[in-house]
């Protein structure tokens, strides 16, 4: 088993890419080399100090050429730029972990948040999608309740920081409220429907034609189920956009099949891989997005009994969206195709 890898990282000057040239190093992943891939507008540009010894890069851009020879690629580019280039590495003998919600839903494809639902990797075929970051955070927390007492509904409410959009957005929000606090007006938006500084939109993600819910409440839905192996939980969800930087909070409603107590629940989510349970609500202790912004981590708090229903719990559930929600959890995956040795396809791709 080669423990040298020659790695790709697709989307590298982005947030997320940048974070997982970061992580790389820092956790010091057995990589020979590491190739930062962007768009051909950033082809040339080098990235001071961001290779696993802390060496430059110099960023390239995707060919039939410079996609050759490499183990692994990790994506996050966007949906398109994997569904172009994700099966072109994979012929090439690469095995990708994306980022984006392309290859989510593919039967095919194991969609794995580290914690919960490693096994699911034994099987790939070259591609391993990386969950929504509402649904990982989100997973991570629900998964030893799931196990414990079966969960048979959620009812779950996102605040999703503007980090999730791309960093346009971050530019956005800081900008308009740069200018509103200055009494200037704002320039037209570009990144959401409306206005964000100052307000709260119940429009994260975007309705396609026809639907009433958008996009990312509809991956709350399905990539929930596809992740706790349980088609059986109904989900319901509203997804807003918060004038936060980073890191996206939830309030989560959990109806378990089972009777669970509150005591029980915070007992389980504190022995928990990934969780740390900040819950002292007297004490003005809960879980925050700018404490959990820069940390790799899950946080609960608020941990109690819905008043409204006997088998039902409700919980705050806090982490940075770039970390455990996108870039974390990418290399979490590599590492453990790496200890399992499945950096090499298992099967063959059944034919899209
Ligand atoms: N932000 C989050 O919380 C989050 C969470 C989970 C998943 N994701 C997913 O991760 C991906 C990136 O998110 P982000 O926040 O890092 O976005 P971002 O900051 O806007 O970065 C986008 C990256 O994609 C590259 N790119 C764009 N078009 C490309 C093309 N045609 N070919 C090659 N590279 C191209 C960009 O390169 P240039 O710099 O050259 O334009 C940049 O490196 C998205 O798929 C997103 O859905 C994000």
């Amino acid at each position: 088993m080669p423990s040298d890898y020659r790695v790709a990282v697709v989307g590298a000057t982005g947030q997320v890419g940048t974070l997982m040239l970061r992580l790389l190093r820092e956790r010091e992943f057995p990589a020979r080399e590491v190739v930062p891939f962007a768009s051909e507008r950033s082809a040339g540009r080098v990235l001071a100090g961001a290779g696993p010894d802390g060496a430059d890069l110099t960023v390239q851009a995707l060919s039939d050429e410079s996609i050759r020879g490499f183990d692994l690629g990790l994506f996050s580019a966007g949906g398109s730029t994997s569904g172009e280039w994700a099966p072109r590495f994979v012929a090439a003998g690469a095995t990708v972990v994306d980022n984006s919600s392309r290859w989510r839903m593919s039967d095919d494809v194991p969609l794995v948040v580290s914690e919960v639902n490693a096994d699911a990797l034994r099987a790939h075929a070259g591609i391993i999608a990386n969950p929504n970051c509402s649904t990982m955070q989100m997973v991570v927390a629900l998964k030893p309740i799931h196990d414990a007492a079966g969960i048979e509904r959620l009812v779950v409410s996102t605040y999703q920081a503007v980090s999730g959009t791309g960093k346009r957005a971050v530019d956005e929000l800081l900008d308009q409220s740069h200018a509103l606090l200055h009494e200037r007006d704002i320039d037209a938006p570009s990144a959401y429907a409306h206005q964000i500084a100052f307000n709260a939109l119940p429009h994260a993600g975007s309705f396609a034609a026809g639907e009433d819910h958008t996009d990312e409440e509809l991956k709350l839905v399905n990539e929930t189920r596809k992740i706790l192996d349980d088609l059986a939980i109904r989900v319901s969800a509203t997804c807003v956009r918060v004038p936060v930087v980073n890191g996206h909070s939830e309030a989560v409603n959990v109806q378990t099949r089972e009777q669970l107590s509150p005591e029980r629940a915070r007992e389980l989510l504190a022995a928990a891989p990934g969780v740390t349970v900040l819950d002292d609500p007297s004490a003005a202790l809960y879980p925050l997005a700018i404490h959990a912004s820069g940390k790799d981590g899950v946080f609960v708090g608020r941990i109690r009994r819905d008043r409204g229903h006997e088998r039902a719990l409700d919980l705050w559930i806090v982490a940075d969206n770039l970390r455990k929600g996108a870039a974390t959890n990418a290399v979490e995956i590599a590492e453990l195709l790496h200890q399992r040795g499945l950096v090499r396809p298992q099967r063959t791709a059944a034919a899209a």
